[in-house]
Order: C-alpha cells, then sequence, then structure tokens
C-alpha cells in the first residue's frame, strides 16, 4: 500500500465517523443490556406486531397521536388502548377468582416485597412442560422467594412472533402443585403470556393464585441473560380495579 492510500483511507474513515455521529445524535438508544450486565431489561417493548392472547394478528394499533404537533397542538399528546394482560405483565388474584376480584385483590394491592429482590433466573429443561418431575430436577433451593423460569418458549422465540401459539410451554397442575407445597417461591415468572401451558390454563392459575400469596410475571423476555443470581425490579402500573397489568421487569447484578 502507498502512503497516499493510507492519508485517503483515513480521509474516508474521518468522513464516515463524522456521518455516523451526526445522524447518531437523533437516534434514540435502545438498549437491552446496560453497563456491561449490571442492568438487564427483561421487559418487551410494547409493539403492534407483539404478540396477543387468542389473536392471529399481534396486539395491532394501540397507540394514537390525537394532539400533534404537526396539526397545530403545542405538544404531542399520545393516547392508548391496551389489554392489561399484554406483553410483559403482572396478574393479582382476581384474575382467575371472582370473589378476589369482587373484594378489590386487583395489581394496586400486591405487594412490591415479593416483586422486588434477590431471583434466580433458571433453564427448565425443554423436553417437556413444567410437571412435578421437571420441578423436581430443578432442585430449587428453600429460601428462594422468587424465579424466573426460562424455557423452550425463549428459545423458540414465541414472544417475538405476532401469531398467539396455544403449544407453548407453561405449568402443568401438577408442577404448579409441586411448587405450592415444596418450594418458597412466591413470585413466579415465565417467558410466555401465560405461567400455564394452555392443557392446564385455568386450573394452573388457580393452584397458584389460590391463597393469595404467589405473584406471577409473564411475558419475560429472558433471552441472552445469563442463568444465575440477580435482583429482580418489576413494577405494575397502579390500575385500580384491574386483575392485570403491563409492567417493566429489569435484573440487576451487584
Ligand atoms: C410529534 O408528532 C409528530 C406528528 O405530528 C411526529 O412526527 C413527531 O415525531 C412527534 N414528536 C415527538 C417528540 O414525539
Ligand atoms: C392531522 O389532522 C388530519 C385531519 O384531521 C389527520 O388526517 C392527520 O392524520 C393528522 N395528522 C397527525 C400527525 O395527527
Ligand atoms: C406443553 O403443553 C402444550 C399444551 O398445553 C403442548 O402443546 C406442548 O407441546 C407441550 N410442550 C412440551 C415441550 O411438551
Amino acid at each position: 500500500m502507498k502512503s497516499g492510500d493510507g492519508v485517503l483511507l483515513w480521509c474516508a474513515l474521518a468522513v464516515a465517523i463524522w456521518a455516523a455521529k451526526g445522524q447518531g445524535s437523533l437516534v434514540p438508544p435502545r438498549r437491552e443490556v446496560y453497563d456491561n450486565g449490571r442492568i438487564f431489561d427483561i421487559s418487551h417493548r410494547y409493539q403492534p406486531d407483539m404478540p396477543e392472547w387468542e389473536s392471529n394478528d399481534g396486539i395491532g394499533q394501540f397507540l394514537w397521536l390525537p394532539k400533534s404537533m404537526k396539526n397545530g397542538s403545542i405538544a404531542n399528546n399520545s393516547e392508548m388502548k391496551l389489554p392489561t394482560h399484554t406483553g410483559t405483565h403482572v396478574d393479582a388474584p382476581g384474575h382467575v377468582f371472582d370473589h378476589y376480584f369482587d373484594a378489590g385483590f386487583d395489581v394496586d394491592s400486591l405487594d412490591l416485597h415479593i416483586l422486588n429482590g434477590p431471583a434466580l433466573l433458571v433453564d427448565v429443561p425443554t423436553e417437556s412442560n413444567i410437571t412435578a418431575q421437571a420441578m423436581e430436577s430443578l432442585n430449587i433451593p428453600r429460601g428462594v422467594i422468587r424465579v424466573l423460569f426460562r424455557t423452550l418458549n425463549t428459545h423458540r422465540r414465541l414472544m417475538f412472533q405476532k401469531e398467539w401459539d396455544t403449544s407453548y410451554v407453561g405449568f402443568t397442575v401438577d408442577g404448579a402443585k409441586w411448587l405450592v407445597e415444596n418450594t418458597d417461591i412466591k413470585l413466579v415468572g415465565i417467558d410466555y403470556l401465560s405461567v400455564a401451558a394452555f392443557d392446564y390454563l385455568i386450573p394452573s392459575h388457580l393452584v397458584f393464585l389460590k391463597d393469595r400469596e404467589i405473584i406471577l410475571v409473564e411475558g419475560l423476555k429472558l433471552d441472552d441473560v445469563p442463568a444465575g443470581l440477580y435482583s429482580v425490579h418489576c413494577l405494575p402500573l397502579r390500575l385500580a380495579g384491574a386483575e392485570g397489568s403491563p409492567m417493566r421487569c429489569i435484573l440487576t447484578k451487584n
């Protein structure tokens, strides 16, 4: 290479960096991981093609801009309409127990202590749903209160497909019972829209929510996070009267 080529290369590089910077200044950062893994965002982004219960078309348009600067308003003001069990979300006891619903056990009544604290991210064997046998094989020690279950759903990237898929992995009734009877787990997190396998949809929810001690966190984004011990931070909206709420969840590592 001649020395002139080197200069040319430098110039091209400088121009490229300058151009990238100029564009970069108006490109919002979107991150999954912060500070080399000190924070993992384990919430899914709300967008029209995210999956929705019993829908082949995803959640569709859920966001509008009734007041926009282009149309003369002093600011942009969006409105949204969203089922409360969309994307990364929490279930309150009123979800499957009508008398709890009537008594007001809504998302505003959920214990923030359970939703925030040390949490274990575990990999569930991929050959079955979360049965008693699968639970037993995980050997989750007593005293562990919060567990995020990463399953085949993550490997199949089901939360990134707009078509709802009933073949997702979740808890069977005996799996749910095993958890309630043999562990101290009070926060159950999973990587698709329901902790309960479709064939056990209501019965498994009933087992978990019966005593109002367990909080169900659904639709988590657990890909590319190493298994292990973290602090989980999940904050539902204070939707009075709602049995579900979209939620931001993150994992932090100290
Ligand atoms: C404001 O609304 C306009 C549409 O009128 C949109 O193009 C623009 O991106 C919005 N600005 C912000 C800050 O959201
Ligand atoms: C502005 O108003 C017009 C007429 O009501 C509407 O068709 C258009 O979609 C609006 N644009 C935005 C960005 O809100
Ligand atoms: C889990 O159960 C669902 C039905 O609820 C089924 O379609 C799926 O194949 C099962 N997955 C595995 C890995 O056994």
